[in-house]
């Protein structure tokens, strides 16, 4: 079994995760998250709140998961969102024709349909199911159609990114921001792509969980003004040079944003900002880089973009956030696409003073003169230049039409005019990020397994292993187990009194009195509840329970009247557990 079967195996049977649709077979690419699975997920969406809403102040927006089709035309998601499919002539089953010849060349990403052909031909690949022979590769959309509306009705597609949404409603976003740049905005939720054969379990999947943040900038002021906050923070950087030599450096934010490594301050404090947040939902800092895409792999909407990526043991660096620059990319297209400008007026802290060549046509001479035709006549002089305004006639252009316009009906001069601001199209720094790859991540290096003295076993006389899941107490679904030694009844009383207390304070407390007390600690363990209290007869006689440290299995003992803030501040505190009361 590798680490990857033991954690799902682990998942499968404590309630994390389970395949979907498992009643009917079960179909690939899709997950439930059973109740502590949900639970989790919920504990690391919420950190991702308290960093990207709360403290960076991006407001979260809901947008829905199906979107119409001119939002996705404008995209560039009908055209281009697609994935090199081929099939077995054979046994009919579908491949990703770039998956097919991994083994033959690490460039597979980049190749066109006819070159993916040559090599599957040069190199006689066959179907890996049936070895039969493959058709010709071609490019499959990935986004699941689906009609609004009954009839003909109107076309559209499950949304393949949350993101879509942010840009659509940009003009609403920037008002509720005042227009003021920079400002962001978030969605945590669902997004689909269909994949054509998703192998990699969890990985994979083809209905999933995006948190992203569009930050809206302006393009000329890319500097962060909380930069200090990171520039010493140390990352694990695998840069586009650096991948031509295979070996990632650690360095500064600073260095690599002084050293042009990284573009620029705005997209380093992300990079950094990730990297904080990956570390506190528990991603080991050694297993952790961030890639830069090579230029052939690159979204199409994107000129810069950094993976945040994960060492699992089966799969190996697994991509789980992408940081890209998307430029005014999103923006612009759909100001094509809806006739809208999309754009930001930006007041300049001191207003500029600029010669300008000014133009003014007398609209009363004008006017008699060319009737219905003397606004377009006088939009067609503005754009004449001094010498063509001097000549005794002057001659224009306008509907299709020329008109000779006296010398006398136009004045010209150089002004010095006052300019307050101007209008630009702001870029977008886009962190967005796979919340499944990251709850399996998680689980993953979470997960240990260590032999156990006898000792905390009573019904096991030998050393025996236990599995754990070190998760950070900040993620744990379960806080804390409350467990009295025996099923007695002059134990369960006060054991669920305690449970009550804990969960009037807002910790999430499981009460389990089923089997013996060894067995209850390993089943916590399993599911990575940081303490287990304990409810003896010495209880009923001082009125003190046992609190056990999952980590160390260390035990203390504390009064009952204190339990549920003492817990309280072991979970959501720095305070050390020796603190907590008398070892035992
Ligand atoms: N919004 C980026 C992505 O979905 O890949």
């Amino acid at each position: 079994m590798d680490r990857y079967e033991q954690v799902i195996e682990l998942a499968k049977r404590r309630g994390f995760l389970w395949n979907s649709f498992e009643l009917y077979g079960g179909t690939a690419g899709f997950y439930d998250y059973g109740p502590l699975g949900s639970t989790l997920k919920r504990r690391i969406e919420q950190i991702w709140r308290e960093i990207y809403v709360i403290q960076e102040g991006f407001m979260e927006i809901e947008c829905p998961t199906i979107g119409i089709e001119e939002v996705f035309i404008a995209s560039g998601h009908v055209g281009g969102f697609s994935d090199p499919l081929c099939e077995c002539k054979n046994c009919g089953e579908a491949f990703r024709a770039d998956h097919l010849i991994k083994h033959i060349t690490e460039e597979a990403d980049g190749l066109s349909d006819e070159e993916l052909d040559k090599i599957i031909a040069q190199n006689s690949v066959k179907c890996p199911e049936c070895g039969g022979d493959l058709g010709n590769t071609y490019e499959f959309n990935l986004m699941f159609k689906t009609q609004i509306g009954p009839g003909t009705g109107r076309k559209g597609y499950m949304r393949p990114e949350t993101a879509q949404g942010m840009f659509v409603d940009f003009l609403r976003l920037a008002r509720y921001y005042r227009d003021k740049l920079p400002f962001g905005a978030t969605q945590i939720g669902k997004s689909y792509r269909n994949e054509i054969s998703p192998r990699q379990g969890v990985i994979r999947l083809r209905e999933f969980t995006q948190a992203e943040a569009e930050i809206f900038i302006d393009p000329k002021s890319k500097s962060h003004p909380n930069f200090q906050r990171f520039k010493d923070t140390a990352i694990n950087l695998y840069s586009d040079a650096a991948q031509d030599i295979g070996k990632s450096e650690i360095m500064t934010v600073k260095d690599a944003v002084d050293n042009g490594i990284i573009a620029h301050e705005f997209l380093a404090y992300q990079v950094a900002l990730v990297n904080h947040f990956l570390q506190r939902v528990g991603i080991a800092h050694d297993k952790l880089r961030f890639r830069q895409h090579r230029k052939d792999e690159m979204a199409h909407y994107a000129i810069d973009c950094w993976d945040a990526e994960i060492l699992t043991d089966r799969f190996g660096w697994v991509e789980v956030v992408g940081i890209a620059d998307r430029t005014d990319y999103d923006l612009s297209a759909h100001a094509n696409m809806s006739k809208t400008e999309l754009s930001i007026f930006i007041e300049y802290e001191q207003p500029k003073m600029v010669e300008k060549f000014v133009v003014k046509p007398n609209m009363e001479k004008m006017g008699p003169m060319f009737k219905g035709k003397a606004k377009i006549v006088a939009e067609a002089l503005k754009a004449l230049t001094a010498e063509e305004l001097e000549k005794e006639e002057i001659k224009v252009i306008a509907g299709g039409e020329e008109f000779t316009v006296p010398r006398e009906m136009v004045e010209f001069a150089q002004e010095t005019i006052k300019i307050s601001g101007e209008t630009i199209v702001p870029h977008v720094i886009e962190p967005s990020f796979g919340i499944d790859r990251i709850l399996y991540s998680v689980m993953e290096h979470a997960y240990d397994e260590e032999m156990v003295p006898a000792k905390e076993s009573e019904e096991e006389a030998e050393d025996e292993a236990r599995i754990v899941l070190r998760f950070k107490k900040e993620v744990a679904p379960v806080k804390v187990a409350v467990l009295p030694l025996l099923t007695r009844q002059e134990l369960i009383e006060p054991s669920k009194e305690i449970a009550n207390k804990l969960r009037n304070k807002g910790l999430l407390a499981a009460y389990d009195d089923s089997g013996a007390i060894g067995r209850r600690y390993r089943r916590n363990d399993e599911i990575g509840t940081p303490y287990c209290i304990t409810i003896d007869y010495d209880t009923l006689q001082d009125n003190t329970v046992t609190i056990r440290d999952r980590d160390s299995m260390q035990q203390v003992r504390v009064p009952i009247e204190k339990i549920e803030d003492v817990l309280y501040e072991l979970v959501h505190t720095d305070r050390k557990f020796e603190s907590a009361g008398k070892p035992l």
